[in-house]
């Protein structure tokens, strides 16, 4: 069938016109991961987004310090607005701080393990280490992002690359889905802006 020139132009426009809501939620949620063992059983008395130093001390914590930051989006990416943002992690030795951690008494008391903030305008940020493996367990930080809303996702971000990933099967339970496997894989990068030595990684957090 012959197109006339008038369809043409309508189909043209068409394609300017904003997505339909629909087609819009592309996003694909962050895939909630378990807690695992090691969620604080007493908060720190620091708790900031800082775990590299901690309140009142001089010490630096071991290790190569890693920049993570992202917004906390909805499905059609949009900013979650109120939401507290958690992570916890082992210390450069793969010693968390927890009573179920053999060994705890040597972990870097210099290292915080465990800081939250709240999101503005869906941006949370933390300056904290490059995970470490520790046995049974690939290099992972654990997150845990609860909305105003009442929404709680327990997740765990790994390090793109790393040759353990591939036999942690948290990792790859979580990873199965390439798309899911983008949200929790952090590409690490220099950060000589923000901080000699340091690294940098961005990861948005998706929440359905
Ligand atoms: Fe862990």
């Amino acid at each position: 069938m012959r197109t006339s020139r008038r369809a043409l132009i309508i189909a043209a426009g068409a394609s300017l016109l904003p997505l339909h809501p629909t087609l819009a939620a592309a996003l694909i949620a962050t895939p909630s991961q378990t807690e695992g063992p090691f969620y604080p059983t007493a908060l720190p008395a620091d708790t900031d987004n800082d775990l590299v130093q901690v309140r009142g001390q001089a010490a630096q914590a071991m290790g190569t310090v890693l920049h993570l930051q992202g917004r906390v989006l909805d499905l059609n990416g949009r900013p979650v607005e109120g939401a507290l943002v958690e992570i916890w992690q082992c210390d450069a030795q793969g010693i968390y701080d927890h009573p179920r951690q053999p060994g705890r008494e040597r972990r870097d008391s210099a290292f915080q393990g465990y800081g939250r903030m709240m999101a503005a305008d869906g941006r949370y940020s933390f300056r904290t280490l490059r995970p470490v493996a520790y046995p049974g367990r690939t290099p992972h930080i654990h997150v845990k992002v609860a909305t105003a809303g009442g929404g709680l996702l327990t997740s765990q971000f790994y390090i793109a690359g790393e040759p353990g990933n591939e036999r942690d099967g948290i990792f790859r339970a979580a990873a199965r889905d390439l798309r899911q496997r983008e949200r929790i894989e952090m590409r690490l990068a220099p950060a000589p802006g923000l901080e000699t030595g340091a690294l940098a990684t961005t990861m948005d957090i998706v929440v359905g």
